[in-house]
């Protein structure tokens, strides 16, 4: 017998203690428990484990009672209220033959009532204590309703910012994504799954989901096995090796063929290669839709491949029910792919202690939105901030300052601010920024006038309100943004600009000439190249969540010094996607002096030698922000860079250290960042890629030696045959963002 994935830590560190022994027990008691039931199942209840239902399935409360009575479904998703959730266990548990307790799932993404950022938001923190928090904090509420298993975390890498999830993910970069993956999981799962408070976590979407062609979700991916390697499975490694207890597919096709029966990433990478011992569960419809794919003749034909692929649980639709029995009587299935998937259902209704408490005890509920979790709501708020421009030191604004305009129509937008995947926020208890400024600065010295209404508005009739109030204060703070149903699932867009006549209304509010503050509240990064330039500071708060107006009016007021750093590249337009800083250099990589502008071309120029260099005639070869860029009220100077040694050996491991000082005068957070470059490789190397990252306090005037332990296996990477350690030159950097740094080389012997 196999010891279960997330038992394996322990066992590594303290195979001879006696915790090990009782954990060892523990688990043969699981399978012992399991044999024993599965005994006993009949192939309709088996069945029914492995459908997982939402209430509309059933078509009314009754039937899904009844459903669950006859033992027809062994999760529920969409179903809520603690009463409901007590009502509908105790059917299970008394009513039901087989006495086995429902899985109860939600989409629990960035926060329960207690919104958080957005994931991008959190990712750009680059601080996963910080975020583990937070998604504990989720669990501890969303659990005393009766909730034990959410899909998150979401993790697909994307480099597409069309692409409306890019809400719910980390952003670009693997390293970072992996490091809050594992973040996620810990603060979903808890110290112990059996905890009341603890929650399965759910990997999604297995797996590059991200890469939907043009950013249009559900869309066809083709990804080269090296970049899925390095890149787009390395946060679902980093999620299974913390314990993750289940994963998701994707709804996407991969290379042909639909993730939800795709055997090479289900079978070879997940079982094989991974020993992943928790539950594989469809994406919403993704079984019938390998229909629409063309991959599937009918909804038995799905059912058949998804099964053979490992999808224990279907969500939300009945191919399973439907078709399993017949798929057996045929062989087209078997009866140990049936009994497998069982058994991890089961096997995860045991470790979540289901079997011997289902249900939630009233006081439970207490905790939702505590004065605590709204206060790290505020933290992990304010950190999540970007600081993209800070010219004349707009900012922070200054103590005694006696007026502002709150101009722009995410200024008291209490919905848009929670952001997208967000079914239980309560807009009602957002507080907004306009809310915020009036309570830091007193109502008095804060003129508000939205200008337009929300952000696609195109009408024109607020703009003279909102420049009267320009005219009369010292500075403007404009609140531009997405609403929040212009990112998340299904709502990509092609154009990513700000929407509806916000451009227009930043150029006249610039045009008074007084000082101009933009606050960008959107789901995604938005390509602000004119605003950026017409504004003299620019703060990109994400959708920031319940707590947002505090955290923004903490970083305006400069309670807080902006410590938020890009986990996205930041693109002029849509015309340059995509583009990430882990790009490759090509044959011919573009410089200043290489670049020619498009205005600068001569007309009639004849065939010659302008550029021919890989970049874009309009924008140039650089991104508006690169990833890992966010400024400070402070300074830091960056000194002193020093290796270990000049080479190692594929063994070995290298530490690369810098000196930090905070010159400026307030105290601030600084997230030092560390990057390599392979300069030459059995295949092309990315330029940069980040190998770590390390979030630090300094008070003003102090400096600290900031170290990276840099082993060479980090360095390895699949070269389409296998994943190795080459031997060769490396550059390394230390610095505050991607493109910029203290520069170092050593070499891999
Ligand atoms: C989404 C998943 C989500 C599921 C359940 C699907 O449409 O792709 O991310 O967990 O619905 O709500």
């Amino acid at each position: 017998m196999k010891m279960p994935f997330y038992f394996l830590p322990v066992a590594f560190l303290a195979c001879t203690t006696l915790s090990c022994v009782r954990t060892e027990n523990k688990a043969e008691s699981y399978e012992k428990k399991i044999d024993k039931l599965m005994a006993e199942m009949t192939l309709e209840e088996k069945i029914g484990q492995m459908s997982q239902i939402d209430p509309g399935m059933a078509g009314s409360p009754e039937r899904l009672k009844e459903m669950v009575r006859e033992g027809r479904c062994g999760s529920l998703l969409n179903f809520f209220g603690m009463e409901e959730v007590n009502e509908i266990q105790r059917i299970a548990m008394e009513e039901s033959r087989m006495h086995i307790p429902l899985l109860i799932g939600r989409d629990v993404i960035h926060g329960y009532k207690t919104v958080f950022p957005i994931p991008l938001g959190m990712a750009a923190t680059w601080n996963p204590d910080l975020v583990k928090k937070a998604f504990r904090i989720s669990a501890v509420e969303a659990s005393s309703m009766g909730i034990r298993w959410t899909f998150a975390p979401m993790i697909d890498i994307t480099w597409d910012p069309r692409w409306g999830r890019i809400a719910e993910g980390c952003g670009e970069d693997p390293f970072l994504a992996s490091a809050l993956a594992a973040a996620m999981v810990e603060g979903i799962q808890g110290d112990s799954l059996n905890d009341p408070t603890a929650l399965a976590a759910c990997a999604k979407h297995f797996a590059g989901y991200g890469f939907a062609e043009a950013g249009r979700d559900y869309n066809t991916t083709y990804i080269t096995e090296p970049v899925m390697r390095n890149v787009v499975l390395k946060p679902f490694k980093a999620a299974v090796d913390a314990g993750a207890q289940t994963i998701m597919t994707a709804f996407n096709d991969l290379n042909g063929v639909p993730a939800t029966a795709n055997e090479f990433l289900l079978k070879k990478v997940l079982n094989d290669e991974w020993n992943f011992q928790g539950m594989v569960v469809s994406d919403w419809g993704s079984v019938p839709e390998m229909i629409n794919h063309g991959y599937c003749r009918d909804e038995k034909d799905a059912a058949a491949k998804a099964i053979r692929a490992g999808v224990d649980m279907e969500m939300a639709t009945n191919t399973y029910s439907a078709n399993i029995e017949q798929l057996l009587e045929e062989g087209v299935v078997t009866e140990s792919m049936i009994n497998d998937a069982v058994r991890d259902i089961l096997r995860l209704k045991f470790r979540l202690g289901l079997f011997d408490n289902p249900y939630v005890r009233p006081e439970a509920q207490k905790v939702i939105l505590d004065e605590a979790h709204l206060e790290h709501a505020r933290q992990v708020a304010a950190q999540s901030a970007v600081l993209l421009k800070n010219s004349g030191q707009v900012l922070p604004l200054p103590a005694g300052i006696k007026s502002i305009a709150v101009i722009g129509p995410l200024a008291d937008a209490p919905r848009d601010q929670l952001g997208t995947w967000c079914f239980d926020g309560d807009p009602s208890r957002s507080v907004t920024p306009l809310e915020a400024l009036k309570n830091e600065l007193g109502p008095g010295r804060v003129h508000y006038a939205a200008g337009l209404e929300y952000s696609r508005d195109k009408r024109t009739e607020g703009f003279a309100a909102a420049l009267k109030a320009a005219n009369r204060v010292e500075v403007i703070v404009f609140f531009a943004g997405e609403e929040w149903i212009l990112s998340g699932e299904g709502q990509s867009r092609g154009e990513i600009s700000l929407p509806g006549a916000q451009t227009e209304l930043i150029r006249r509010l610039a045009a008074t000439g007084k000082p101009l503050v933009m606050v960008v509240m959107a789901g995604r990064p938005l390509a602000i190249e004119e605003e950026t330039r017409l504004a003299d500071a620019v703060l990109y708060a994400w959708h920031g969540g319940t707590m947002a107006g505090p955290a923004i009016a903490d970083l305006l007021t400069g309670k807080v010094s902006p410590s938020g750093k890009l986990p996205v590249t930041f693109v002029k337009g849509a015309g340059q996607i995509p583009f990430y800083y882990y790009r490759k250099n090509t044959g011919r990589p573009a410089s200043d002096e290489s670049w020619t502008p498009i205005d600068s071309i001569p007309v009639e120029n004849p065939q010659s030698s302008l550029g021919y260099r890989s970049f874009h005639l309009d924008y140039g070869y650089t991104p508006l922000f690169p990833f890992g860029y966010g400024l400070s009220y402070t300074q830091f100077e960056y000194t002193n860079l020093e290796l270990s040694g000049a080479s190692i050996d594929r063994n070995g491991s290298l530490t690369v250290r810098a000196t930090v000082e905070n010159t400026g005068d307030r105290d601030a957070h600084e997230v030092v960042q560390l990057y390599v470059r392979d300069r030459v490789g059995s295949i092309t190397r990315p330029v940069k890629e980040l190998k770590g990252f390390q979030r630090i306090l300094l008070k003003k005037g102090e400096k600290a030696v900031v170290e990276f332990t840099l082993g060479a296996a980090d360095l390895a990477f699949f070269n389409g045959k296998e994943t190795l350690v080459e031997p060769g030159e490396f550059d390394v950097w230390i610095g505050p963002d991607s493109s910029q740094g203290l520069h170092g080389e050593f070499i891999v012997q």
